[in-house]
């Protein structure tokens, strides 16, 4: 029998480095984000990689950063849309250094958290326009074959995880949950791990603790301290929602007689 050399595609982003200005650009935008100075080298899991943090840790505009510097299009998609790009970019992409696989991904996408509708309406124009060389057909094709407009938006993601996403990817994502009910972040966990096996790697921001409960994983707490990376035990997203909701009758009336929440959490 002829033994095959197994073909390790992954990680297709092993690493990003990020060089730091000299002088004021230093105490800047990003550069101000205590993550963002705090990162010398990022190292990615080969299956899914997980920027959790408070919000204003600078989650997404390193996710941003990473897609851009990746000839990802920067309002998301799969880079070969031809949408304006610069509105509200950060200028960190310019100082990041990814360090590539030699083997290139076959399939890719960003989804940038506040741009999934900007994609729904940018299709539709390319149906609107008689002169667009993409028909109807090839720009829905991709996406099941329907407008995203005349879905839910969480049918949509799913969709685009289910139809759109073929495999050997590398996929970017920035709060994917933020669309799906709790079923359905169970059911996109588990297309995230077909897909894994299927030699794709996911670089992701979430809150989901359901999400990042992945074990093929790696998560990077992002926090006024910097960036570390923790195990899922040790997450707040986790400690916090179980503490509420094996407690919640209790926890409910010491919120709303305005107990703060740390003193909630040191109390029992
Ligand atoms: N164009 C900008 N100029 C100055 N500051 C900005 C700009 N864009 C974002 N910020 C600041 O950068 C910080 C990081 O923002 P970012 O959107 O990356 O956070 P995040 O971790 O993704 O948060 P969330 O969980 O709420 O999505 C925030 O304090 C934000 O106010
Ligand atoms: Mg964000």
């Amino acid at each position: 029998m002829v033994q095959r050399d197994i073909v390790h595609f992954k990680p297709y982003l092993k690493s990003i480095t990020i060089m730091k200005p000299k002088g004021q650009a230093l105490k800047e935008h990003p550069f101000d984000i205590p993550a963002v100075q705090a990162i010398d080298t990022l190292e990615f899991h080969p299956d899914v990689t997980f920027l959790v943090g408070e919000n204003g840790s600078g989650k997404s505009t390193i996710l941003e950063a990473i897609a851009v510097a990746m000839e990802f299009g920067a309002q998301g998609g799969t880079g070969n849309f031809s949408m304006d790009d610069r509105d509200g970019l950060s200028k960190l992409h310019n100082f990041i250094r990814p360090k590539r696989s030699y083997q290139r991904p076959r399939d890719r996408y960003f989804l940038r958290a506040e741009s999934f509708y900007n994609i729904g309406v940018y299709l539709e124009d390319l149906w609107r326009d008689p002169d667009a060389r993409t028909s109807r057909e090839q720009a829905f094709r991709r996406y099941g074959g329907k407008s995203l407009h005349h879905r839910s938006h969480g049918e949509s993601f799913m969709s685009l995880i289910n139809d759109a996403f073929s495999g050997h990817g590398l996929y970017i994502l920035d709060e994917p949950e933020a669309a799906l009910s709790p079923s359905r972040q169970l059911a996109a966990l588990a297309r995230i791990h077909d897909l894994v096996r299927d030699q794709s790697q996911f670089i992701i921001a979430t809150h989901s603790p359901i999400l990042m409960s992945y074990p093929n994983s790696k998560i990077y707490l992002l926090d006024q301290t910097g960036c570390r990376s923790v195990p899922f035990e040790q997450t707040e997203h986790l400690l916090i929602t179980r503490d509420f909701l094996n407690a919640y009758p209790k926890r409910l009336k010491q919120l709303l007689s305005n107990t703060p929440l740390l003193d909630l959490l040191e109390e029992d």
